[in-house]
Order: C-alpha cells, then structure tokens, then sequence
C-alpha cells in the first residue's frame, strides 16, 4: 500500500523542501566473517551438518574468489577477464551457548554476489539473487544451543550477468546477532527532521518495535540524541505495550536546539541511541546516526543544501576496489573518497547498484552527498544473465530494502531507480518507471527520485522522463539549453558526463584524436575520442556555466575500474559476444585516477576547476631523448589567475587563464567533441631539450603554486611512500605504499617498467599489487609486479598482532628500499 501525502503529491511539482537524516549501525551484532571453509565447484550434499569440508580451504569474509584470478582470455574482458562466475560453496560451524536458547538469532548478510542460497543445519532458510542487496535470515527455529550448527551457502553467479567486475562470492560483511525477543528489527530506524533551523531542529523518529515473544509485553522505550563530545542533547521515553507476536511503530519528535548542521564543509553527526528497557533492563539497544541538514531541489535555484546552493562536482563510481577486487574493505573505500575530495568531488553516484554500506557511512563522514542507484536494468535485457531474470520477483523487495538499508543517512540526498534503462525505448516503459518511483515515495518521503537517460527521445516522447522527480541526463552535454528550454520547470543535471579515457603518464606525440591500438594505451593530453559518446572535461564545464539551472555533474568516473576496458575491447563474435576484442585489456581507462589511485593528468584539471586551494599542474614528462628541438605540447592546469612557465631557467612568460588563446593548433580547440577550450587549460610548444619544465601559479599578481618536472636521469632507485606509516592491527587495516623507480636524485623515470619483488616481514601481510595498466595480465595476488611508467602499487594488511611490518623493494639494477609501517 502507498503511503503519499497529498501535501507531498503537491511539493512533487516543481521542487523539494525536506529536513535530515542519520544513518544506521546495530548494536550488539558480532562480526561472522571469521573461520568460513570455502571450496569452489558444487559437491552434492554440502549443505548438510555432516558433509566432510576437513580439507575446505579456511578464509574470514569479506572474499571475493575471482580477483585471485587468473586472468584468462575465456572470462569476459567486460567483468574484467577474470572469474565471476562459477558456483562456490561456504560453510561455517558454529556453536551459540545455551544461555542464549531463549533469545532470537539471526544472520545478516550485507551482499553475497550472487545467487546466493543459505542453508542451515541442512534446511534450506533463503536466497537473494541481487548480489548488492543486504539481506538477514531467521536462524532461530533451526539452531541446536550448547552444540554445533553448520551455516552453509551457496554462491552461483553467471557469465555474462554485468557490464562490469561485480566480484564473486561472500564479498560484504556477515553479522551474528543475538536478541531479545523483544527488540529493534534490522533498519528499525527511521529518522527525519521535518523542521531545521539555525535555533532548532525537530527530529522525527519512527521505530519499530518487535515482540517475538508468545505472551503479550509492555515496555519503556527510550531514545537519547548524543553530540559528538558524547553529551546528551535531547531524550525523550515512552511506554509501549505490545500484543504478542506483534510489531509497532512508534513516533517520536525530540527538538535539538542550536543544532550543529551536517553539511559538505561540515559533515557533524550526532548519535541517536533508542533503548528498549523492561523495568531498569535493558532488552535491546540500537544506534543511529543522525545528520541535521535539509535539501531542496528547484528547477530555478538548483540544489540547496541548508539553504545555499551547491553544485554537484560529481563522479560515478563503480565498487570495486581495484587490486583489491569486490571485497568490501574500510580503509580502502575510504582512500578512494578521500582521493575524490582531494580532486574537488562532492558528489557521488553509486553506479549502477546499491553500495556497501560502509561507502555511506564513509559520505556521511567526509561530506560527500550520495545518489544512491538502484538498478541498471529492469525487464529488458542488457546482458543475457543481468538483473533482467529477477526483476518480476525480486524488483520492490530489493528496491524497499536499499531504500529502508540506506534512509538514515544525511549524505544520501536522491534515489536513482536506474540506469539507461532500455524500457526508455518502450511505449509503456513509463509504468515501470511509475511502479518504482511509487515504491521509492513509499518508503521515504524525503528525498526526490531520478534516473540516468541515455535516449531522450524515447524518454521523453513516451512519459518515462516525467515519472520520477529529478531528470538525469547522460552524455547529451549539447542537448542542455534546449532541453530546459522544452522543460523549463523540470529539475536537470548531467548524471553521466565526459567518459574521455586515458592511460597515467602515457603522452603520444603528435597529440592525436585517435587511440593507437598497437600499444593499448590513451594519450594522456586528454584531446583523445573514447567511445563515440565522449567528450573532454573542458566540454561539459562549459555546458554546466551555460546552464546555471542544471545541479551539475557525475563524471564517468572517479576511479578506473575493473571491466569495461573501453576504448579497446568490444564485442567479439568469435567469443560469442564476449568482450575480448583487443585482449589483453580488462579493466577502464575512463577515470581521472587509475585503478591504483595515482592521479592521471586530468585529476589536476578537475581539480583546477573544482577546488579553490591554490594548484598548478604541468604536463608531459620531460624526458624525449631523441626529439631535441622538437615541439613539444606542454599544458599547464590550475585555479589560479595565470601561470608562468619557466623551461631549463627561462621564463616563457606568463598566460593569463580563460584569456591567452593557446598555441595549440585549431583543430583540437573548440566547442566539440574531441575538443578542448583554452579556458580550462593553458597551452605552449617548446623546442625540447633536457633540463626541466617549471610553471608557477599566481593570484592577484602573487606566486602562490609551483610544479617542477626534471628531465631524469638513468634508473637507479626505489621509493617507497606509505600513505599511512602508522595502521590498526585488526586485520583489517591497510597502507598503500606508493613505489616510484627514480633517477639518483629521486626524479620520476616516466616510462620504467621494471619489475619490483617485495618482501614482508612482520605483523603483516599481502593484500594486493597492482600498476594501473588496464592491459597488465600481472596476478594482483603476488609478490611482485612491473612498474608502468614508472610507477607500482603495494598494498599491505595488518593482522590482529600489533608490531612492525617491514616491506623491502628490489629490483634488478636498482638500489632496493625498506618502509617500515606501525600497527596497534
Ligand atoms: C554509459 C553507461 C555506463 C558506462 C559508460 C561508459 O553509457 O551508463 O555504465 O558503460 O557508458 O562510457
């Protein structure tokens, strides 16, 4: 049954005017991601207790079996050649003491990719085919107290089910969990702030309350609204009374005086803790995070966050990790935020699914408002084995839960219920667009919905476009003024743009619009056409200042990612539609940041135009041995008023950015695709010859930034530059050691590829190599890796002893390195 307001029905028309939220962690729950037996294949009779798994091999989750690799040409390149699909089996043993026999257990899963189905003790309990979807199962019935139970899944995705890496197997987190018969249910929470101001903010707080219990109970309920100096700001408490076998909801609104709001400049969140207490007991304790902020969506004003308006600087984002593959990990999902900050980035769009939910606690705290997508496919196919198969069965059930999963959240501002869905091209694809809109509606009536489109012709002429709130537009940068033109009241925003790809450090001379096949990499001066729908950065800044009232932009992407190793690859009818084209390729060249999280050169053109810290970058690398007095491009970003550019000590004199036409030939200056302005990029040719290339940014007439690149010398060194020297030794925490082949004086050899061997000792262990080049057949599970151009990857794990852990870099020729990182 929909629950729309009429007043809501009303505000849908032209604009969004809601209050905050918080998002969700459970007390109470144990961590079930250690001690699992894992074996691939499907011997028959593995869900049973007594089925002999002596010689399983032992792993803790989060896992994900196919970035062991190895890579092979028979795996789709489009997943990432490597093996998403096969069927797997997991099995835990597990004893729960007889003094929880009263209590309820249950099991929760964040994510299995996928076709996951659970057994226990031999019973079949339940399965979930959408790999991104969260989901707990009853454990109770079933489980034999004071002695040994068996939790046994199986796992059996499909070839030819996504258009990108999804990973394959237990990839989230597992929680054991144990309660009372009466208590908080999963996603028991849901907090709104229906009135936020500067004096006070009105938190709503709707809680549901389950009594499993077979005799009729009443109970206190208590909620405390905690700041983060662990005062208590507000409380409030209530008697409930609850029928047997029952659940209730019950309502609550706490005023929070002078609240301190959650924002991008200042994501602040409070604690909001509820209690359900018998007498002085507590039966159960349940914790939310809460962020007071409102958003507002107008087709005039835009978006506004606390009232002031914020454009999106945006990045879709697929969710595997790189190196590290699908397996959900803190840490790394962090770094890969915090590099997109460092880029200027506000926004993200889970592309093309639900994210883990650390992704949103990790936006909630760094500031980082989400589009929280849902779907890339409804009933018609995109890939034979995608989302198409579930969706008549499975669709509100996984559409209901993310939205229940992720509503507490203050970074989630907007829910996406699809992709380029194909129904655009339909005459009643409107309908489903309707069905999933209303469902959204349903569950959380704060927060509009949209949808990335690809045809607008279709979407547009057949209704679907007007079904949902917020209209997203996907590479149709030169199609903006008339569509608001046509649709003056409708909400806009580029929700895929640029998708221009290129390969870190790769320059290829002359600049080009074409990508050389022969060497598998993109010319990193970014004038270069990807696909047939890409365009360069440069394009769409200009379309998003042409077009004041559209919300900004969602870049494709923040990182490279597994699969999808556009421009190469395609389809191949050899390989019976397998992407395998131009093979070795397996992962994207897409984003500003390779999949190792160095930054391309187009990071410090985002940058450029995204922060106001004072930057100037310059490129390419100085080293062309061979084309002395030769012209080289040289291109300087930055968001400073001019730069100077000083090569071998002379100054070349300064350009004054968005004014001084570039020397750059016509032909790749413009308003086109393929494409760039000199607005966003300040250009010269230089006769090469070896010394160095300095630029200097200034503002208002003062030297502020400074980039110097030096032509290197021969090879001769490692450095190793951890992220983090200090970790947590919980098994979990990582450090990213960035490794560099250097001349003598420590400058960047641009092209070296030398093989590195590293060596751990200590309270460590591997956790992942990798180059950022989509083209690498090199195992991401080793200890050793080439660089590309120059540069390689480690990464490295805690485990749960504190101490040192000492890595050690060789390789033939060079001087080798030793980093040493704390764990505690
Ligand atoms: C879009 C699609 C994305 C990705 C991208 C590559 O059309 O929505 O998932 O495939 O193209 O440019």
């Amino acid at each position: 049954m929909l629950r729309k307001s009429f007043l809501f029905i009303l505000l849908l028309q032209f604009s969004f005017s809601f209050g905050q939220l918080g998002s969700e962690a459970t007390n109470g729950d144990v961590s079930f991601n250690s001690g699992w037996l894992f074996q691939k294949g499907d011997p028959s009779g593995a869900e049973k207790s007594t089925f002999k798994d002596a010689d399983w091999h032992k792993l803790n989750l989060p896992h994900d079996w196919a970035i062991e690799g190895p890579f092979d040409k028979k795996y789709n390149a489009r997943t990432g050649g490597l093996p998403v699909h096969g069927t797997a089996w997991y099995r835990k043993h597990f004893t729960i003491d007889k003094k929880y026999a009263a209590q309820q257990i249950a099991i929760l899963f964040d994510g299995v990719m996928n076709n996951s189905k659970v057994y226990i003790n031999g019973t079949y309990i339940g399965e979930r085919p959408f790999g991104y979807m969260g989901f707990e199962l009853d454990l109770t019935p079933y489980i034999t107290f004071g002695e040994e139970n068996v939790i046994a899944v199986r796992v059996a995705p499909e070839d030819l089910a996504s258009r990108w890496y999804s990973g394959a197997g237990i990839y989230r987190n597992t929680y054991l969990k144990i309660n009372n018969p009466v208590h908080i249910p999963l996603w028991g929470t849901y907090i709104t702030t229906p009135k936020v101001s500067d004096e006070k903010a009105t938190v709503k707080i709707e809680t549901t309350i389950k009594n499993a219990d077979g005799k009729k109970v009443s109970v206190t309920l208590e909620t405390k609204i905690i700041d983060g100096l662990n005062n208590v700001v507000a409380s409030s408490s209530q008697k409930i009374g609850l029928e047997k076998s029952s659940e209730k909801v019950v309502i609550d609104e706490i005023v929070v005086n002078n609240p301190n709001r959650w924002g991008i400049e200042n994501p602040y969140l409070y604690d909001v803790v509820t209690q359900v207490k018998k007498g002085n007991i507590i039966l159960d304790e349940y914790s939310s995070t809460l962020g007071i902020r409102s958003i507002y969506f107008d087709a005039k004003k835009g978006f506004l966050l606390n009232e002031k308006p914020v454009e999106f600087n945006g990045v879709c984002m697929h969710h595997d990790l790189g190196p590290l593959g699908g397996a959900v990990n803190y840490r790394a999902t962090e770094r890969q935020m915090q590099i997109m900050q460092s880029m200027g980035v506000n926004a993200l769009r889970t592309s093309h699914n639900p994210p883990s939910p650390e992704m949103l606690q990790i936006c909630d705290k760094l500031g980082i408002v989400v589009l929280d997508e849902a779907f890339d496919e409804w009933k018609i196919p995109k890939v034979i084995n995608g989302y198409n198969k579930y969706f008549d069965e499975w669709h509100e059930r996984d559409l209901r839960d993310m939205i229940k999963r992720d509503r507490n959240h203050p970074s989630v501002i907007m829910w996406s219920i699809g992709n380029e869905i194909i129904e655009q091209r339909e005459k009643d694809g409107w309908k489903v667009a309707k069905m999933l809109n209303d469902i959204c509606h349903d569950e959380d009536h704060t927060r509009p919905t949209t949808a990335g489109f690809n045809n607008y012709g279709g979407a547009f002429k057949n209704k679907l476009a007007y079904q949902i709130d917020i209209v997203g537009l996907n590479y149709k940068p030169f199609d903006y003024a008339a569509t608001v033109k046509d649709n003056p009241d409708m909400i806009l925003y580029g929700s895929e743009t640029s998708s221009q790809t290129s390969s870190r450090g790769t320059y290829a001379l002359p600049i080009t619009h074409d990508h050389k096949k022969e060497t598998l990499e993109v010319s990193s001066y970014d004038v270069t056409v990807g696909p047939p729908w890409a365009y360069p950065p440069d394009v769409e800044f200009d379309v998003q200042a042409e077009n004041p009232t559209f919300l900004g932009e969602f870049m494709w992407t923040g990182f490279d990612y597994l699969g999808e190793p556009t421009p190469y690859g395609g389809r191949d009818n050899s390989t019976d539609g397998y992407w395998n084209a131009d093979w070795p390729v397996h992962a994207s060249y897409f984003a500003p940041v390779d999949l190792c999280g160095f930054p391309k050169d187009r990071y410090y053109l985002y940058q450029s135009q995204w922060t106001t810290e004072p930057m100037v970058h310059v490129l390419p690398h100085w080293n062309w041995e061979g084309k002395e007095g030769e012209e080289i491009p040289v291109f300087a970003y930055t968001n400073c008023d001019e730069v100077e550019l000083i090569v071998n000590g002379k100054s070349l004199g300064k350009k004054i950015k968005g004014v001084d036409t570039t020397d750059i030939p016509a032909e790749f200056r413009g308003f086109e695709k393929g494409m760039y302005t000199s607005k966003y990029r300040l250009s010269w040719n230089v006769p090469y010859q070896p010394g160095s290339l300095r630029v200097i940014g200034y503002k208002d007439g003062k030297a502020v930034a400074e980039k110097i690149i030096n032509t290197a010398k021969k090879a001769s060194k490692i450095r190793l530059t951890a992220d983090r020297t200090e970790i947590t030794a919980d098994g979990k925490d990582l450090s990213f050691i960035e490794v560099d082949i250097t001349d003598a004086d420590g400058n960047l050899i641009p092209n070296a590829d030398n093989q590195v061997q590293f060596t751990i000792e200590g309270a460590g262990i591997l956790a992942a190599v990798g180059n950022g080049n989509p083209a690498s057949l090199e195992s991401f599970q080793d200890t050793k890796i080439k660089a590309f151009n120059g540069k390689c990857l480690f990464v490295v794990k805690s485990t749960e002893a504190a101490g040192n852990i000492t890595v050690s870099a060789t390789s033939n020729g060079l001087e080798s390195s030793k980093i040493i990182v704390k764990t505690k």
